[in-house]
């Protein structure tokens, strides 16, 4: 299986103070995999920096083999990234907002409007394609937020927190259609600070804090990191309890 995320002592300062502070991980082929972590560990700060919108003050990043400092024009058409922060406009139309991402990586005529289609359907706003986005609710900014990152059929998918602030079927559509996309062949990094989900969905999960990865593996092995006997039933909840002395929900839901 080849490597297509491998980061190596990646670090990023604000203000003289480590976000992320020598971050390592290899992503492979094929994984679903999940970065969990509470609000200010570094997940978005690491996220940015994989897709070059951010620049790290040391450490390398490789997507597929390529340096994405060097070779920054091959690996991009690879990436598709859904931010936490919703990366669409009111003012345009369903449908448009889809072009405008997908056009970028010179997708033209048919194939463009094919691609829209398949990404509005994909997402089930079909019905909604002209609509203007301003009016559409929480859930279905996600999901159009999700729609203009699938145009050009990317081989590495990043979603950073998609589902948080949404009604509970919107989540569930959502965690479904990551799986299909993965089935269909990508891989998926999937980001977010509840644990139920990266438990349902993750393949394998890295546990952030304070910038740095403090466990990597899948959710079994991580919970055999703190289990006292191989029958304990644990949440990740109380790994990442054991690993940092902290609760993850004290300070991501209050
Ligand atoms: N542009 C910035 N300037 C200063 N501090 C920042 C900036 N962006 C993020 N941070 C800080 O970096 C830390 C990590 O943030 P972030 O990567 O957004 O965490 P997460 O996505 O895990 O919630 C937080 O303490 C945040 O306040
Ligand atoms: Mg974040």
């Amino acid at each position: 299986m080849d490597t297509v995320v491998r980061i190596d002592g990646l670090i990023k300062k604000y203000d003289n103070k480590a976000v992320v502070d020598g971050l390592t991980l290899d992503i492979q082929e094929g994984e679903i995999f999940g970065l969990l972590g509470p609000n200010g560990a570094g997940k978005s700060t690491t996220m940015n920096m994989i897709c070059s919108l951010l620049k790290p003050n040391a450490g390398k990043i490789e997507l597929f083999g390529y340096d994405i400092k060097k070779d920054s024009r091959k690996v991009k058409p690879l990436i598709g990234y859904v931010p936490q922060d919703l990366a669409i406009y009111g003012n345009l139309k369903a449908w448009e907002n889809v072009e405008l991402f997908t056009a970028l990586y010179g997708i033209k005529g048919e194939a463009l409007k094919d691609e829209i289609d398949r990404a509005l359907e994909f997402t089930g706003l079909s019905d909604k394609k002209n609509a203007f986005a301003k009016t559409f609710s929480g859930g279905m900014k996600r999901r159009l937020n999700i729609a203009c990152a699938l145009g050009h059929h990317p081989k590495l998918l990043i979603f950073d927190e998609p589902t948080v602030g949404i009604d509970p079927q919107s989540r569930n559509f959502i965690l479904e259609r990551i799986k299909d996309i993965n089935k269909e062949g990508s891989t998926v990094i999937y980001t977010s600070h509840y644990m139920e989900e990266v438990e349902a969905l993750c393949s394998r999960v890295a546990i952030m804090d304070n910038g740095k990865v403090i466990a990597v593996g899948t959710p079994d092995e991580l919970k055999d990191l703190v289990r006292r006997d191989p029958s304990e039933d644990i949440s990740l909840e109380q790994v990442f309890l054991t690993l940092t002395g902290k609760k993850l929900r004290d300070y991501t839901e209050g």
